[in-house]
């Protein structure tokens, strides 16, 4: 009989993340320094005012622009450490200031590019939104990522939007710590998304029916709907089993001119809101039922399962996890 092992390790994938990073304050605190203390950080998109701010992992970040210029500091108590901040398009990323490290285009590779030409699309803003989760940052990334959760965990709301056929039409991108998901809509959807474009005349990005969502390590992505809508996620870490998931929904238009068009375009963002709460509504307990049990099957060899092909992004992740934290991948 041999000892369980603390790490499972699978022939294919390499290391995954040891669980007491799910819910250890040791971890928490490594994670802070070494991630979130070191990584590109998406920060917000700039509207109306010149100041963006988050926080993540206890740490605060403040960025300011004045002109074209954008700077900013890191308070951590009473530790206060300058920004480099830059941004693609209109996506506003800043990172603890070091001399070593990757430019932003390289963290966001091989996305740069489409992410640029989707946050062109990040106007009409609408109010952000916070949902708390009381479970670990990490496992509402699991389950962003993982495709196949869709007919189970949302079987009247996304389930019935994508593509009867999903399994078909669902293309999964990988590129190391950064990956692409995309789901061809269902054609009553696109239809949908169709009419609206006819009264609202939005601007798109590309001609695709698709629902998309594009991750960015370690916290951020760019969820998109017909080429038209962009809905940017952060996962912004509270505590080892408390995060809050932040987003903001862009619905693009070329033109608002009529107090009408204004009006359809309103009650559309709201009902396109709630929606997106519905689908977080059901996201959230599995998260916390996954949070709760985590603990328990700390002990258990193989209990991670086998993951199947397209679940290999999960994996992706840890991957970059375990390099971020400077343990062997
Ligand atoms: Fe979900």
């Amino acid at each position: 009989m041999t000892a369980p092992q603390a790490h499972a390790v699978f022939p294919d994938t390499g290391a995954v993340l040891p669980h007491e990073h799910f819910w250890s304050d040791a971890a928490f605190v490594q994670e802070r320094e070494r991630v979130f203390g070191r990584c590109w950080l998406y920060i917000g998109v700039f509207d109306a005012g010149d100041a963006l701010s988050a926080e993540m992992a206890g740490l605060r970040f403040e960025v300011r622009r004045s002109g074209t210029v954008m700077e900013g500091v890191c308070r951590d108590g009473d530790r206060v450490r300058p920004l480099q901040v830059d941004r693609c398009g209109a996506l506003v990323f800043a990172r603890v200031a070091q001399d070593n490290g990757p430019t932003l285009a390289e963290h966001l590779a091989p996305y740069a590019e489409r992410l640029a030409v989707m946050s062109a699309n990040g106007i009409n803003p609408e109010p952000p939104v916070g949902i708390a989760f009381q479970a670990n940052w990490k496992a509402l990334v699991e389950n962003t990522m993982d495709d196949f959760h869709g007919s189970t965990v949302h079987p009247d709301t996304i389930h019935p939007a994508v593509h009867p056929d999903w399994r078909s039409h669902l293309v999964t991108e990988r590129h190391g710590a950064n990956s692409d998901s995309r789901w061809r809509l269902a054609d009553g959807t696109a239809g949908w998304w169709a009419k609206l474009d006819a009264k609202l005349r939005m601007r798109r990005f590309a001609e695709e029916p698709f629902y998309r969502h594009t991750f960015i390590f370690p916290n951020f992505y760019l969820a998109t709907f017909y080429g038209a809508t962009v809905i940017p996620h952060r996962v912004d870490p509270v505590a080892p089993d408390a995060a809050v998931l932040r987003w903001q929904l862009f619905l693009p238009t070329t033109r608002l001119e009529t107090p009408r068009e204004r009006a359809f375009h309103r009650s559309t963002a709201a009902y396109l809101i709630a929606s997106a709460g519905t689908v977080i509504d059901e996201d959230r307990p599995v998260c916390e039922a996954v949070q709760q049990g985590r603990p328990g099957i700390a002990d258990v060899p193989g209990v991670n399962g086998v993951y199947g092909r397209r679940e290999q992004r999960i994996l992706d992740f840890h991957q970059a996890m375990l390099r971020q934290l400077g343990e062997p991948a």
